[in-house]
């Protein structure tokens, strides 16, 4: 990219996309952020990442942003997230999703952009046979979140060979953790997720933690997980961002460490980084929860030469606790 040099962040005001703006940003990348802010304030981002406030569907705005800023690739963070929600709910899944997503293709084919990075899930794989799990695993959704997450894949697969758009699904694992300066935090309305929660409830700003399931075929009968660190998560999108505009095209590719760590120990890891106990009771399984994921992350290794940097389970934890104690009213609704 030379004279069309700017990066559309969809869901920049988001969780992972504030993370990504940031470090783009931090890189030297011209960023603009789009965002409809419909899950609370936005994130704080430095004043010099512009943000707009609209909607990925509203095609004549993106088609405007993309012709009058530039764009030259689009990372596409914008979207619900929360699997029981999408149970509930599944119009708006798809309506947010995959409708409005592909609004912003057609406006991306149309405007001449070449790359798309996507904000994708392991949702995709449901219930995996077996872990670690790799990107050739079947992708089998138990869930509309997952569905939809899967559906926009296959456009973008399908619009890279009818359109020749270049293109990276990066299904994350476990995003947590949060920027080391603490401006950037997770806080997802309602936060669903273990280490805000199991934070909070240390804290005792909210009730103890609710422990989902300690009957699993795990070695301590809780869920297993692929913890990766949100910084680490943003700097794989620029490295996968760098290799589109280089002319590749990457497809889907997983973002975990490897490791899988328990609710039990993600609790220990709490308390120690704490140094007071988190307050916690057992409770029945959730509904979709898998009892184990984690990731393959080899070919995202050799593709990106890409490591993660702060996705030890105490790092992650340290960050996302100063976050928690450092900002306020920093909201995020996308991934
Ligand atoms: N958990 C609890 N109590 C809570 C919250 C979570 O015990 O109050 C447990 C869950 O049952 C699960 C583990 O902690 O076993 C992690 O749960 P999270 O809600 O933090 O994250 P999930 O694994 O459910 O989901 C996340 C993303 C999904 C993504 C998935 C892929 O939110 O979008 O990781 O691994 F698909």
């Amino acid at each position: 990219m030379s004279e069309r040099e700017t990066v559309l962040v969809t869901g920049g005001a988001g969780f992972v996309g504030s993370h990504f703006a940031r470090i783009a940003a931090d890189a030297g990348r011209d960023v603009v952020v789009l965002d409809n802010l419909s899950g609370g304030p936005p994130a704080r981002l430095p004043s010099s990442i512009p943000l707009i406030v609209g909607d990925v569907g509203d095609r004549e705005l993106v088609t405007r942003i993309l012709r009058e800023r530039r764009v030259g690739a689009v990372a596409h963070f914008a979207g619900k997230i929360q699997v029981g929600e999408s149970v509930q709910d599944p119009d708006t899944y798809f309506d947010v999703n995959l409708v409005r997503t592909l609004e912003l293709l057609r406006a991306v084919r149309d405007q001449g952009v070449t790359a798309c990075l996507f904000s994708s899930t392991a949702a995709v794989y449901g219930t995996p046979e077996r872990v670690p799990i790799s990107e050739t695993a079947r992708r089998e959704p138990i869930n509309p979140y997952g569905a939809t997450k899967l559906s926009v894949e296959l456009a973008l697969a399908a619009w890279s060979a009818a359109y020749g758009l270049r293109w990276s699904a990066l299904r994350y694992f476990n995003a947590s953790g949060a920027h080391p300066d603490g401006t950037l935090r997770e806080n997802h309305e309602p936060e669903t997720h273990l280490i805000p929660l199991a934070l909070d409830a240390g804290l005792g700003v909210t009730a103890p933690l609710r422990v989902f399931g300690s009957d699993y075929d795990t070695p301590d009968g809780t869920c297993v997980r692929d913890y990766i660190h949100v910084v680490d998560l943003a700097s794989a999108h620029l490295a996968a961002l760098t290799r589109l505009e280089l002319g590749h095209t990457l497809g889907p590719l997983n973002l975990g460490t490897g490791a899988g760590f328990s609710v039990r120990q993600v609790i220990d890891a709490a308390e120690a980084v704490l140094g007071r106990p988190v307050p916690h009771s057992m409770s029945p399984r959730r509904a979709g929860d898998p009892p184990s994921l984690v990731a393959d992350p080899s070919a995202a290794l050799t593709a990106l030469g890409w490591r993660p940097q702060r996705s030890d389970l105490v790092t992650i934890v340290e960050d996302a606790l100063r976050s928690r104690t450092t900002t306020r009213g920093a909201a995020a609704h996308s991934a």
